[in-house]
């Protein structure tokens, strides 16, 4: 992907405030702190786009980056927070489940795992509605930096088991590891 432009487009939490003139999405998923923005900085080249933090659920709407003019990525709010008030956690629920149940523009769904750890049980259940529900998605391991070339290998078999399937893909958005083979995924489900 030849990147000519990418830029922040607008946050929303409910569905009359997602974008209108029907352009393909990416959206990018998993638990609170696990590197949705980062990676997003990362593919894009735009350091600091995606607003990344230490602070576990800064990201709390949707939001939309508008990419070469084609095509939106999407970073949902992340799940598994459990210091958030109840009623923000609901809020983020919210407009994360309507955006994936209804959005007939999502054409592949990035989901984001640790790669130091088990997929936990949200991981799974979130993987399992995306299944069931014939939703495209690719499996991300993220932090990849973080292991050794063994421990990741034996990770990686680890979670594959775990959520029954044949491919993860290891990506580091500080070594930029993996990231060839994310940008494949996403042209892929573009040109579907
Ligand atoms: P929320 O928006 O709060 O849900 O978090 P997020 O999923 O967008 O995570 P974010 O990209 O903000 O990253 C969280 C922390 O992990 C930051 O301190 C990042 O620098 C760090 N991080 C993200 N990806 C990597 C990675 O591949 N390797 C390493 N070593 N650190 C990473
Ligand atoms: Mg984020």
């Amino acid at each position: 992907m030849r990147m000519i432009s990418a830029t922040f487009e607008k946050s929303a939490f409910k569905e009359p405030d997602w974008p209108r003139d029907k352009k393909p999405e990416i959206a990018f998923l998993g638990r609170s702190n696990v590197g949705k923005s980062s990676l997003m900085n990362s593919l894009l080249g735009v350091r600091g786009l995606a607003r990344t933090s230490r602070t576990p659920g800064r990201t709390q709407a949707l939001n939309f980056f508008l990419v070469n003019e084609k095509f939106r990525f999407v970073d949902l709010p992340g799940y598994g927070y459990a210091r958030a008030p109840k009623n923000v956690k609901e809020q983020w629920n919210a407009a994360a489940t309507d955006y994936l149940a209804q959005r007939e523009e999502l054409v592949l769904s990035v989901h984001l795992i640790d790669a130091r750890h088990e997929p936990t049980a949200s991981d799974l259940q979130l993987d399992e509605w995306l299944k069931h529900h014939g939703k495209p998605h690719v499996i991300v391991a993220t932090k990849s930096d973080k292991l050794s070339n063994n421990e990741l290998t034996r990770n990686l078999r680890r979670a594959k088991e775990i959520l029954g399937t044949p491919e993860i893909l290891p990506y580091s958005s500080v070594t930029g590891r993996g990231r060839d083979d994310i940008w494949r995924a996403i042209n892929n489900a573009l040109n579907r």
